[in-house]
């Protein structure tokens, strides 16, 4: 059986005056149905650029190889049309900031009436029905008002729901929310947090859920894969990575979450900054900011390689949190 969403060895590269920019290094990935990945890394890591390739909006100075299935079906090889009528439908994109992916001289309701109307052919009563069911189910207050208001109207909190409501309208099989809660304050993200564990349940589409938080990941995550300069260095069950960690890297991103307890008290935090994509370090990528960097580390690139069922981590030694 194939899988619902899967990446294989992608590549993504952007052309610049500066040369060139590789920003995501043959990476695989995947997710079933029901099943919620979390890709987790700091800005810059290719987080984005991965999904924003699987959903054709790759920058013109982009290009990509490798295959990305939805269903069985590459969307990198698909013709434009075919993609559009994928987008929104089967597959949908939340992004940080939803002034970005709403139209802002569109009445909200207008908005996510034409997705329906595009993909489900929906009348225009029935359009305002399921809207209205939908706008109550994301606790959009007062539905009938807010569908009459322009984006700019609605507080940040209310324009992720009505991003949220437009990603779930068409049902789809898989939804990629981008950094959803990292515009809003601590009380809204927690708010907008529970409600995609809610829809993760109810609806039982594949959840890709990004993110630069490590800690926002535990209560909704059951993958987690941990990308760094463009790679994945880590990934597996979300408990084996919180509690049986393998990669210095990952390790580092459980110091900075400050959701987590005492247990990890004797973790340092990651010193400096990631690496500018177009000078990546020799050898491993990390090593540079590696608290338990050796030789080989400068000279050799580690392989992904499997530690326990399931369990991947790139680097040269075995660590382990216990
Ligand atoms: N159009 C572009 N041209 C050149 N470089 C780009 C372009 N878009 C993104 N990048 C670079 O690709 C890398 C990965 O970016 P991104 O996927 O947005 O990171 P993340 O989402 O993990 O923060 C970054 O170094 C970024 O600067
Ligand atoms: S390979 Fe070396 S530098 Fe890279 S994460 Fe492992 S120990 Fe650190
Ligand atoms: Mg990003």
């Amino acid at each position: 059986m194939s899988r619902l969403f899967e990446i294989k060895n992608l590549s993504v590269i952007f052309d610049t005056a500066d040369g060139t920019i590789r920003a995501v290094n043959n990476i695989s990935l995947n997710v079933n149905q029901g099943e919620c990945l979390a890709i987790v890394g700091e800005s810059g890591s290719g987080k984005s650029q991965t999904f924003l390739t699987a959903m054709g909006l790759l920058a013109d100075n982009g290009r990509s190889s490798g295959i990305i299935n939805l269903n069985g079906s590459n969307l990198l090889e698909m013709k434009r049309k075919e993609l559009n009528k994928l987008r929104g439908n089967r597959i949908a994109m939340i992004f940080q900031d939803p002034m970005t992916a709403l139209t802002p001289h569109m009445k909200v309701g207008e908005q996510i009436r034409e997705v329906l109307v595009h993909h489900q052919g929906a009348g225009k009563k029935d359009s305002y029905k399921i809207i209205k069911k939908m706008f109550e189910r994301v606790n959009i207050p007062e539905p009938d008002k807010r569908m009459q208001m322009y984006p700019h109207e609605l507080s940040g909190g209310l324009r992720q729901r009505v991003m949220i409501a437009m990603a779930l309208i068409c049902k789809p099989d898989v939804i990629i929310a981008d950094e959803p809660t990292t515009a809003l304050d601590v009380t809204v993200q927690a708010q907008i947090m529970d409600l995609l564990k809610e829809v993760k349940t109810e609806i039982g589409a594949a959840i890709i859920l990004i993110t630069h938080d490590l800690g926002v990941v535990a209560g909704i995550a059951d993958r987690v894969a941990v990308m760094y300069a463009g790679s994945v260095v880590e990934s597996g069950d979300v408990f084996e990575i919180f509690y049986n960690t393998k990669h210095p890297y990952t390790l580092g991103l459980l110091s900075c979450s400050l959701s987590l307890d005492k247990k990890i008290d004797f973790l340092e935090a990651i010193k400096g900054q990631p690496p500018n994509p177009n000078k990546l370090p020799n050898g491993c990528a990390f090593n540079p900011r590696c608290n338990k960097v050796k030789a080989i580390c400068k000279e050799k690139e580690p392989k992904l390689k499997f530690r326990q069922q399931s369990h991947l981590s790139a680097c040269h030694f075995e660590f382990g949190v216990k």
